[in-house]
């Protein structure tokens, strides 16, 4: 492990820092790809691999977060043409089930069909615009009906009523079915692109399929379900979940247990990129590490009764990996009722983040089970929705538990008052928040008009930006 006292403190003391191409350094500390080697139940072939591209070193600029034209594009261009994700499967489990999904000003809302498909339509009623269904969320209904007039929909869009049709002579019923969004299914979500054109999902997804086909995330129910509106922009709040170069700084707690400066990040296309952090480890900032066995000590909490002592000890040849590893596998599948032998080590206790343009992050891992989701509220660039879901595995009686309400947390409201919120993790969550809060002001107060990424470690941030140019770059 690194000892920080005898370490580089500038870039420009870095061995090496002359001659060797941007992009190309690492943190001296084992590889996630050294580390893992070392499992006994190693990792499937999908985290067996590295892809890293350098994007640059160029300063992004600040106005992207708060402009009001950027935002107003960003609506247009992007949140119009993307997919993205609407709701679980169990959101709406029978027909005439509806969700209603909104980001920023746009909203739509999905409706389970007669014969189980979807389909997506545009929030707003045809004779003079009234939303459908006036906010976010579940519902179930025989018709779509408006509140203004009456005017209503059967649950496949087609018009069903006009109250008073002898004045709407000039409205024929097939011209006035409700405008469709295309809707794509995986992995127990249901994903609208309201653009007719572009991508199918499959497509679009990327790698995902392939590198999720053992995670079966459509085999998970969610357990809890927290949304939180942050006082920033939609892509500073989520710029904060694709990097681990914060944890020293916001997060020292997690150091015991984390390989922060050693996190592994992928970029596949577009859509997808990845972190993969080692668990079980100490971080390389450490300049006093715990041993193996400490390591086992400070990070398995909960009932341990499920292993015999003598399984809870690091032996001859074991890493504190292989012992928490065995030691969840055993702990989760009791209590989820699931047979989680054929999960690694790595799967059982790493964080393994993928992200998926333009807003959703998936952790497929068993003990980091999260989905997180971004989106712009309304029309201010300064505000944003962030939502974290927990899925865990349904039981293997196939018995699907109910998915869990939406908890909603106010502003200044710790993470740690939900319930069924372990408080550390909540606690976790709340020193982001506090950063972006400060972030998003500092973008305007700041004399500098940019900020200055790392090269490898911020190149997911880097690389998102880059999509979401693209994507503003199209007519
Ligand atoms: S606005 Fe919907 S029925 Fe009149
Ligand atoms: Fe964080």
């Amino acid at each position: 492990m690194t000892d920080q006292s005898f370490a580089p403190r500038l870039p420009e003391e870095v061995p090496g820092a002359d001659s060797t191409p941007l992009g190309e350094m690492r943190c001296p500390a084992p590889s996630v790809q050294e580390i893992i080697k070392n499992d006994a139940k190693k990792a499937p072939p999908v985290l067996a691999h590295e892809s890293y591209k350098f994007l640059g070193s160029e300063d992004i600029g600040y106005e992207r977060y708060y402009d009001q034209a950027f935002f107003d594009a960003e609506i247009e261009k992007i949140w119009k043409r993307v997919w993205q994700w609407v709701c679980r499967e169990e959101h709406i489990p029978n027909p005439g089930d509806y969700y209603v999904y909104e980001v920023g000003h746009l909203s739509f809302i999905v409706v389970r069909q007669e014969d189980m498909s979807v389909k997506g339509f545009w929030n707003a009623c045809l004779h003079r615009g009234t939303k459908l269904r006036s906010s976010e969320g579940c519902g179930s209904a025989k018709e779509l009906r408006c509140r203004y007039h009456g005017w209503s929909w059967d649950i496949d869009g087609g018009l069903k009523h006009i109250p008073c049709p002898w004045d709407f002579t000039h409205v024929k019923s097939s011209e006035f079915s409700l405008p469709e969004v295309r809707v794509g299914r995986w992995g127990g979500f249901i994903f609208i692109n309201p653009s007719e054109e572009g991508p199918s999902l499959e497509e679009y997804l990327g790698v995902i399929p392939e590198h999720f086909a053992n995670w079966d995330l459509d085999k998970r129910f969610v357990e809890l379900h927290m949304a939180k509106e942050l006082p920033c922009n939609w892509k500073t709040a989520q710029e904060a979940f694709l990097e681990s170069y914060h944890v020293l700084e916001t997060h020292p707690q997690l150091l015991y247990g984390v390989g922060d400066a050693n996190v592994q990040y992928d970029i596949f296309d577009d859509h997808v990129s990845r972190f993969y952090a080692a668990g079980g480890v100490n971080s390389p900032h450490l300049e006093n590490p715990l041993t193996e066995q400490e390591l086992v000590d400070r990070m398995l909490v909960g009932d341990r009764s499920v292993l015999d002592p003598e399984e809870l000890k690091v032996k001859e040849g074991e890493t504190a990996r292989i012992v928490m590893a065995r030691f969840l596998r055993k702990a989760l599948g009791e209590k989820y009722k699931a047979d989680l032998s054929r999960f690694s080590d790595s799967e059982m206790i790493d964080t393994i983040e993928y992200h998926l343009f333009p807003n959703m992050v998936l952790f497929p891992g068993i003990s980091l089970p999260m989905v997180y989701r971004f989106r712009p509220i309304g029309t201010d660039p300064n505000r944003t929705l962030f939502e974290i879901l927990f899925l865990r595995p349904v039981p293997d009686n196939g018995e699907r538990p109910e998915p869990a309400e939406v908890h909603y947390v106010a502003e200044h409201e710790s993470y740690s008052s939900v319930p069924g919120m372990d408080p550390a993790f909540g606690h976790v969550y709340d020193q982001d928040t506090d950063n972006l809060r400060d972030q998003q002001r500092g973008f305007r107060a700041s004399k500098k008009r940019g900020q200055t990424l790392g090269n490898y470690q911020e190149s997911r941030i880097r690389h998102f930006e880059q999509v979401i140019d693209k994507y503003l770059a199209r007519d």
